[in-house]
């Protein structure tokens, strides 16, 4: 009899979870109170006959065992996870919201450069990353030998071959930079032209912390008549100031870019040692940010712009190269690997 009772008792603690701690204080009572079936089960257990005693006695003993571990275990579940238990009784709570993520710091120093140059009248443009021939290289006055036309550097699409004929043999490559977009905004419109292009490149490189297969850059373009070297660079330093704050010093460099001339590397003080020199600056207090220069004639003229009544200024920045500045980030594959913990370290109010 005792027996029954202890396996059909034992069959309904194993399958109790409570929803609530009203629940478990109800079982509490019904099995560990002072009236309840254990101490019940005790009570019969001193009438039972001295043989019966013997076996029973240890089955009673790990029946309360049992009944006593199961309460504790779920007590603790329901201090440390009350959510899971007690919160569902109460209707009247609001709901569990959701895990809201971040922008991605690329994203972040995106839009903050495109904000930049809103300000200052540029429009945003965009072009697509599969590019034939001459939007990446012939337009933008790349010679035919030229080494960033290598297959070292740029993804063909389809590749040259003698056998190739007809306008589309093999010259479709994925761009390698975003330069590729000034040559289409200026063969579909006219002047002025004032916009801002950011968009993904692709270089055929080794990923390593500091190359990576695929990256992102922001274009600029201004063409209109008379602009002049002084346009660009009192462009470029008032976003430098924009981006690193007052106080920041630019220097320009001579540089070589097939489609502007002349051309120039432009150099902010370092932000982050502040011109006294670090690992990041390589102790020179100075970091490059971007290539720039006035739009060479050929270019506006591959276009069908005249070079005799318009002139301009471009400019092609990588915004990894300005997030790691900013974050003092020290390896490119971090950027695409996903991983949350690298995430959510940008976290800020999606808006
Ligand atoms: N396209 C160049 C690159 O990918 C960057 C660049 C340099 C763009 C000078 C420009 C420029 O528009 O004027 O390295």
């Amino acid at each position: 009899m005792m027996q029954e009772q202890i396996t059909q008792y034992t069959t309904e603690i194993n399958t109790f979870h409570p929803d609530s701690a009203a629940e478990l204080e109800a079982f509490r009572i019904r099995f560990l109170g002072t009236k309840g079936l254990i101490k019940d089960l005790f009570d019969q257990f001193k009438t039972v006959s001295p043989e019966e005693k013997r076996t029973l006695g240890k089955t009673l003993n790990e029946f309360k065992q049992l009944a006593e571990t199961k309460y504790q275990s779920l007590k603790e579940q329901l201090e440390t996870q009350p959510e899971k238990t007690a919160l569902k009784d109460d209707l009247t709570l609001p709901g569990e919201g959701f895990q809201l993520g971040s922008r991605h710091p690329l994203s972040l120093v995106r839009n903050e450069i495109i904000d930049i140059f809103k300000r200052l009248g540029f429009i945003i443009a965009e072009g697509p990353e599969i590019e034939d021939d001459w939007h990446n290289f012939s337009a933008l006055n790349f010679p035919e030998e030229h080494p960033a036309r290598d297959m070292q550097d740029t993804f063909f699409i389809s590749k040259k071959s003698p056998a190739d004929s007809g306008e589309a043999a093999g010259d479709i490559a994925l761009r390698t930079h975003t330069s590729s977009v000034q040559v289409r905004m200026m063969e579909a419109g006219k002047p002025p032209f004032r916009a801002i292009m950011p968009g993904r490149v692709y270089r055929n490189e080794a990923i390593s912390a500091r190359a990576h297969c695929f990256f992102h850059q922001v274009e600029g373009l201004y063409v209109d008549e008379n602009v002049s070297f002084a346009d660009l660079k009192q462009t470029l330093y008032h976003f430098v100031l924009e981006l690193y704050g007052e106080g920041t010093k630019v220097r320009f460099r001579p540089s070589y870019f097939p489609f502007t001339e002349p051309s120039a590397e432009m150099d902010v003080s370092c932000s982050i040692c502040k011109g006294a020199g670090c690992q990041m600056c390589k102790y020179s207090g100075w970091v490059e940010i971007l290539g720039c220069g006035m739009v060479d004639p050929n270019v506006l003229e591959n276009c069908g712009i005249d070079p005799e009544k318009y002139t301009g200024f471009a400019f092609g920045m990588g915004i990894e190269r300005i997030t790691n500045l900013k974050y003092q980030i020290r390896d490119l594959r971090l950027f695409s690997e996903n991983d949350i913990r690298f995430l959510k370290q940008f976290q800020t109010e999606i808006s």
